[in-house]
């Protein structure tokens, strides 16, 4: 999952790259690097470490152009230093390549170009790619014939940009299975991984699909498709705005995105449900015959997405009566899914370009299964690979750790199984009109929870030197506790355990002393007594409780050693409620670690890599 940026127009391409780069850089941050033609020399210069040191670089060591490549890494293959960083150049210097995803069969290709005296200097699977182009060339192939090879025998997910010293006015590419979007401005063209990081100078857009590779100049693109036939163009209008990317007066992206949650549910609200009791999903192109008669449903996602899943899984269940199951990803394509003709399989992915799920959606269809696609980004691989989708409407999430494209999947889930229930008449309407009372409450509730986000702030300074959280969760809640601690350990570094609070005592109570934080989520709900218990349990152990529990209850909070009140709501609604202390929990607790809530190290927003 790195970020990848090429432009060829008339501006100074080194700005256009470094600006490019930076809204990039949640897609990785171990090292960066620039390969630009300078007064028609390949110019190339890499840091280890994020834009910023790239930037030291080249204000001591500039380079000048109007054509030119940028990358910034997500370590898979070699350690994240300057010699793996890319660009990488072919042995004579004159190609210089940038890539997203792996070359799987780099290996063999690095023993042939070695025989043939070509010099490598990395431990990358990347550095082939120039080296391969080098060598067609040597043979008498154009850059295009060179192009057309790499599509046809390299392996793995690749989206890769090259220019050559002697065509300094084309951008070459080549896309298979990780993003490549092209932008159109005035008398100036772009590649990238995606849209932000062209915008707002880009003004139209083509994805660039499967197997299509071609070069990009100044007017326009030239794209072709895996047996080199070239194909027509159609751009569309960028629709995403570079206020969208502002953090406006938050520190970070991730607190910005925590205090979005409030609105972006209303949109969602106003978006989605009607004055009389329905629940609208015109994106989706399933029709209400299909949906009908869907008898089970296989969920397949990654991570806080899993989360999301988890609790969808609930929805489908007790309103939509679907039998519904939830793997992991990277799980669901080894476990062989039991799925008859009508199994839906369901995608969750903020990103839409998680290859874990990605793979997932390619078993579901090897089955002959519809796929539903729950997505963020509704021009991602996942989306285009898609029966149908249902756009969060999240609004562009740039924080690593997932915040509100969470509480977003799960509106939309439970929605969507609301959706369902309608069309088979499964909730009445007064039933229905009542949920969507409480629901159309969930923003405010929020608001008022995050007015209280200073005991957070508070609780986090004593939590600077601490080891070890567990989270204990139950029903509704268990997603959240495993949310919880993924939120704290991905941005602080804590070593933090999510558990179902009935496996408590069934092995992770031995984890407990007074050094040990345990979150207990115990709102009013048919689970409080046993959630109690837990804290009970904590108690007896001399284990440091923090409760998340309703308004109104004086019992938990006498027990707690920190308690924070929710407002109350229905149980099903608990979910959105419950997670947003844990969200500021983790990130202030990140910022008193002296953590970088955005960047967390080794992590990256879109895990484009298997
Ligand atoms: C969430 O905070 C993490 N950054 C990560 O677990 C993420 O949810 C996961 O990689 C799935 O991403 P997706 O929703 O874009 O598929």
């Amino acid at each position: 999952m790195c970020g990848i940026v090429g432009y060829v127009g008339p501006k100074s391409v080194e700005s256009v790259l470094l600006v490019g780069l930076t809204r990039l850089e949640y897609r990785g941050y171990d090292s960066a690097g620039i390969a630009v033609i300078d007064k028609g020399d390949l110019e190339i210069r890499k840091e280890k470490g994020k834009i910023k040191d790239l930037e030291k670089l080249l204000h001591a060591n500039p380079v000048e152009g109007s054509i030119g490549i940028g990358h910034t890494r997500w370590a898979t293959h070699g350690e994240p230093d300057r010699v793996n960083a890319h660009p990488h150049a072919d042995t004579r210097r004159k190609i210089a390549v940038v890539h997203n995803g792996i070359v799987e069969n780099y290996q063999k290709f690095k023993a042939e170009l070695t025989k043939r005296g070509h010099v490598f200097h990395s431990e990358t699977d990347t550095e082939v790619i120039p080296h391969i182009l080098e060598d067609l060339l040597s043979q008498g192939k154009t850059m295009a014939q060179a192009m057309q090879h790499c599509v046809d025998h390299l392996e793995g997910r690749y989206a890769f940009v090259a220019i050559y010293e002697r065509e300094p006015d084309r951008l070459y590419f080549a896309r298979n299975g990780s993003p490549l979007v092209y932008g159109r401005g005035h008398k100036e063209g772009f590649l990238a991984s995606d849209v932000s990081a062209i915008i707002p100078a880009a003004r139209e857009q083509v994805q660039i699909e499967n197997n299509q590779w071609g070069w990009v100049t100044r007017d326009t693109l030239h794209l072709h498709n895996g047996t080199g036939t070239e194909l027509p163009v159609t751009p569309v209008k960028i629709e995403l705005k570079l206020a969208h990317l502002d953090k406006g007066d938050f520190d970070h992206y991730m607190l910005k995105e925590i205090y979005e949650q409030p609105d972006m549910l209303r949109r969602i609200i106003q978006a989605r449900m009607t004055d009389d009791g329905k629940v609208e999903f015109p994106e989706s192109v399933l029709t209400n015959e299909y949906q009908g008669r869907i008898s089970r449903i296989l969920i397949t996602s990654a991570g806080t997405s899993w989360h999301a899943g988890m609790i969808g899984k609930i929805y489908l269940e007790n309103f939509a009566k679907i039998a519904t199951e939830v793997d992991i990803s990277s799980e669901f394509r080894y476990r062989n899914p039991i799925a008859e003709g009508d199994t839906m399989v369901i995608a969750i992915s903020q990103s839409g370009e998680t290859a874990d799920t990605l793979a997932g959606i390619h078993e579901a269809k090897a089955k002959f299964c519809r796929v539903l696609s729950f997505v963020n980004n509704t021009t991602s691989t996942i989306a285009r690979e898609s029966d149908a989708i249902i756009d969060l409407r999240a609004g562009p999430e740039i924080g690593v750790a997932s915040t509100k494209a969470y509480t977003a999947q799960v509106l939309n889930l439970l929605l969507y199984a609301i959706h369902l229930a309608g069309i088979k008449w499964l909730i009445s309407k007064e039933d229905r009109q009542i949920m969507f009372q409480e629901i159309r409450k969930v923003p405010q509730k929020i608001d008022e929870i995050l007015s209280r986000a200073h005991i957070l702030k508070e609780w986090a300074q004593d939590f600077r030197e601490t080891k070890d959280f567990v989270f204990l969760g139950r029903h509704y809640n268990h997603p959240t506790a495993l949310e919880g601690a993924l939120k704290l350990k991905e941005i602080s570094y804590i070593h933090a355990s999510g558990y179902a609070g009935g496996e408590f005592k069934h092995g992770p109570i031995a984890l407990i002393t007074e050094e040990v934080p345990v979150v207990c989520i115990a709102p009013q709900s048919e689970v409080y007594e046993k959630m109690f218990s837990n804290i009970q349990e904590v108690k007896a152990r001399k284990g440091k409780i923090i409760a998340i529990h309703s308004e109104g209850d004086e019992q938990t909070p006498a027990a707690a050693d920190y308690s924070f009140a929710i407002p109350q709501a229905p149980d099903y609604l608990n979910p959105l409620l419950a997670v947003i202390p844990l969200q500021l929990l983790a990130y202030y607790t990140a910022i008193e670690r002296g953590c970088e809530p955005d960047q967390p190290r080794n992590l990256a927003k879109s895990v484009t890599v298997e």
